[in-house]
């Protein structure tokens, strides 16, 4: 069958665009030619309408609460598989035998000390300085310490610099949390699954031996699978267009460090527990803290809810939140915050400025009571956000680089002033 074509018209002009079906059955019109053809630019703020690129990553179905990694629903692997095997099929496109998980496993495992004077640049950081600051300016930083490892084109030194990037952010956030709290860092401890090693390096003082408690290493394993990939997001997206102007990859994941930072993105779970501490500590039923999110005189947002792409269900809040029930049962813990969580949602589901506006929860809306619940410090949730989505943001850059691509530089409609001669300053 032909491909299928759009036509446009504009004045007398009538031209065609090419329109691309992807595998789901997505299409898009191919603007490629639009600006030599008409003169023509799209205006589209924040790209609600707009795809960048063509990938076989990640799919997401926004009206059906569908996610797929590499075509494996999120749902299966996060029964499944564990974190380094989910990362192994991002970065590599499939899911790894045993010996492969093995070998990976094993190299993730003997990266995971940093350069000891790496030491040093934490002991610059002021001790309230966000852990959000500190990933972003340690993993920027690995560009100096791995002068080595910094070709984008360059298999070997990509190959290096992915185990490396892997294997250390669990260290600096962990790390960025001991420096907060004025405690020594902990070495590495190799023997440890990732997820243990990681709540070693967070939770250990010298003092004492410490014992990774299993319910929590696979509800922190099961946050980083949920976490990994999710197509074009914002984070995603600056890690592609800072790594199309070729910079080396650990400046490309310092930049998503940042973006996902933001409170409307990764930073959200941080805001969803500051939001429900609220609520209890001012003694606000959930029916007067929703009135306030949908108050216009209000800058409330009820944080977690909502989402660009998700006009249904979340699919992972709905399997955090079975899981912060299960995680919250097992550890004996009665948590106010979730029974909050839960009169939220109920009241939102039913409300109809969030039922109009297809707000659901989303993947944040939860996550933070498993955190909370497990001990993680609330300026920690987002590094461990991050840590989950490293493995996606590397295969979305790795995807970039292996097709031939623009650099990326979005046009504009200028509306500002139009020209002005400059007169003396004394004349102004
Ligand atoms: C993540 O993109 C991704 O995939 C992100 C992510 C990933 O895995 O990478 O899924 C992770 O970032 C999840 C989202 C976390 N952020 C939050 O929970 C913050 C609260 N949510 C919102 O700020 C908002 O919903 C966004 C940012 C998530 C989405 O914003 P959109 O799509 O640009 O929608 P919008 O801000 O234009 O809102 C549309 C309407 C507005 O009302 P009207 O102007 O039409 O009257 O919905 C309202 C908004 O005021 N609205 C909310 C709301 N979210 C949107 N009202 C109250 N509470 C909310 N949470």
């Amino acid at each position: 069958m032909p491909p299928e074509k759009a036509e446009l018209r504009y004045g007398e002009q009538v031209i065609e665009l090419p329109v691309i079906e992807g595998s789901q059955s997505e299409r898009a019109v191919d603007i490629s030619n639009l600006r030599a053809e008409t003169g023509l630019v799209t205006l589209d703020p924040g790209y609600a309408n707009t795809g960048s690129c063509e990938s076989n990553i990640t799919f997401i179905d926004g009206e059906q609460g569908i996610l797929h990694y590499r075509g494996y629903p999120i749902e299966a692997l996060a029964e499944h598989c564990g974190f380094l095997e989910v990362s192994y099929l991002l970065v590599n496109g499939r899911l790894p035998n045993r010996a492969e998980l093995d070998e990976f496993t094993h190299s993730i495992r003997n990266h995971t000390m940093i350069h000891e004077d790496f030491r040093l640049f934490f002991r610059a950081l002021p001790k309230d300085a966000h852990p959000m600051a500190a990933c972003s300016a340690m993993v920027s930083a690995l560009a100096t310490f791995y002068p080595d490892s910094l070709d984008p084109r360059d298999p070997t030194e990509v190959e290096i610099s992915i185990h490396r990037l892997l294997a250390k952010l669990p260290t600096i956030a962990a790390y960025a949390y001991k420096h907060s709290i004025g405690q020594p860092f902990m070495y590495p401890e190799n023997s440890l699954s990732y997820v243990g090693n990681f709540l070693r390096l967070m939770f250990a003082t010298p003092c004492e031996d410490f014992v990774v408690d299993p319910v929590v290493e696979k509800a922190v394993d099961l946050l980083l699978i949920l976490h990994a990939d999710h197509e074009q997001n914002c984070s995603t997206s600056t890690v592609r267009i800072v790594g199309s102007s070729h910079v080396n990859l650990f400046a490309a994941i310092s930049a998503g460090i940042n973006a996902l930072w933001g409170p409307r993105h990764g930073g959200a779970n941080q805001e969803v527990i500051a939001m429900l501490r609220a609520i209890a500590d001012e003694g606000l039923t959930g029916r007067e803290f929703v009135e306030r999110a949908k108050s216009r005189d209000d800058t409330s947002r009820l944080m977690g809810f909502g989402h660009r792409v998700y006009k249904n269900f979340d699919p992972r809040a709905k399997i955090i939140k079975k899981a912060a029930f299960d995680v919250l049962e097992r550890l004996g813990i009665h948590s106010r915050l979730l029974e909050i969580a839960v009169e939220l949602e109920e009241l939102a589901l039913k409300d109809d400025y969030f039922i109009k506006r297809n707000l659901y929860p989303n993947v944040d809306f939860y996550s933070g009571v498993i955190y909370t619940a497990i001990g993680t410090p609330e300026n920690m949730f987002t590094p461990n956000f991050a840590i989950g989505r490293l493995p996606g943001w590397i295969a979305q850059w790795l995807e970039m680089h292996e097709h031939r691509h623009k650099i990326g530089r979005p046009r504009q409609i200028y509306t500002g002033a139009t020209q002005r001669a400059v007169t003396k300053i004394d004349e102004r």
